[in-house]
């Protein structure tokens, strides 16, 4: 079975409390446009609850279809963690996703492979699908490292998951050098490593689980670079940065996919 098209909008640290509402209002207003493609809307924290009412989002499920992910959360269930944000909160305001490893939690905040590894397992016990973040630097590409660095980020956040965990992940491929830069990846240098990724994977788990498995591109996509990357066969949708904060952008890649 084909894989299906999955495209997330990553607001980051973006908007006020009415924007939200207003972007989550346009986006499901217009989801017919982008049928057969996933979307999913992740807001901060903060934000989460005001977009699964703007939803309508009831036990998890949206009438309109558009699923709702957090951007980052705790690996641990409760306790005294100052600031975070437990996987079963997001489980609670109807989150489907979260985006673990993102390379700004990387390294702006100090998240190592172990960090993300713990996250990515607890986020998978919750009930969560976890979108994990991998990529490599511009020093890390010109200096040749690329799939070494990938390789071990994967191996890395996946390790010790069951093949049938792998199975239920989404992973994003994001070279830190093209996010919020405007320098979007050739769709073969894209291409090249999300083949890299699902060899890994079958690694891991299995070609045939590897095989089910959905790998974004994120990194600059915007509606007039998406159909490119859209036509490789290993990239599966895309995480979306600045262009998810426009309605317009936001479906325009989302159509590219389907
Ligand atoms: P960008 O961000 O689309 O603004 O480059 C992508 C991301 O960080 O997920």
């Amino acid at each position: 079975m084909a894989r299906k098209k999955i495209v997330a909008g990553n607001w980051k640290m973006n908007l006020d409390r009415a924007k939200a509402r207003e972007l989550t209002a346009a986006v499901a207003a217009r989801v017919g446009e982008a049928g057969g493609v996933e979307l999913v809307l992740c807001p901060p924290a903060l934000y989460v609850e005001t977009v699964a009412t703007a939803l309508h989002l009831a036990g998890g499920k949206s009438p309109s279809g558009v699923a709702l992910g957090g951007q980052n959360m705790h690996d641990k269930a409760s306790g005294a963690f100052t600031g975070e944000v437990a996987p079963a909160m997001f489980v609670d305001l109807g989150c489907q996703y979260v985006i673990l490893g993102h390379s700004e939690r990387r390294t702006l905040f100090g998240e190592t492979d172990a960090i993300v590894n713990a996250k990515t397992k607890a986020a998978l016990a919750a009930g969560l699908t976890p979108i994990v973040c991998v990529g490599e630097t511009l020093e890390e590409r010109e200096g040749g490292r690329t799939d070494a660095v990938v390789t071990t980020q994967v191996r890395g956040s996946l390790a010790g998951l069951s093949a049938a965990d792998i199975e239920k992940i989404v992973v994003a491929y994001e070279p830190v050098w093209a996010i919020g830069t405007g320098k979007v990846a050739t769709p073969l240098q894209a291409q090249e490593v999300h083949a890299l990724i699902r060899s890994l994977l079958a690694g891991l788990a299995s070609p045939e689980v590897a095989g089910k498995v959905r790998i974004q591109y994120g990194g600059s996509v915007k509606p007039d670079n998406a159909a490119d990357l859209a036509c490789q066969p290993d990239i599966d949708g895309a995480l979306v940065g600045g262009a998810s904060l426009k309605a317009d952008d936001f479906l325009g890649i989302a159509k590219a996919f389907q």
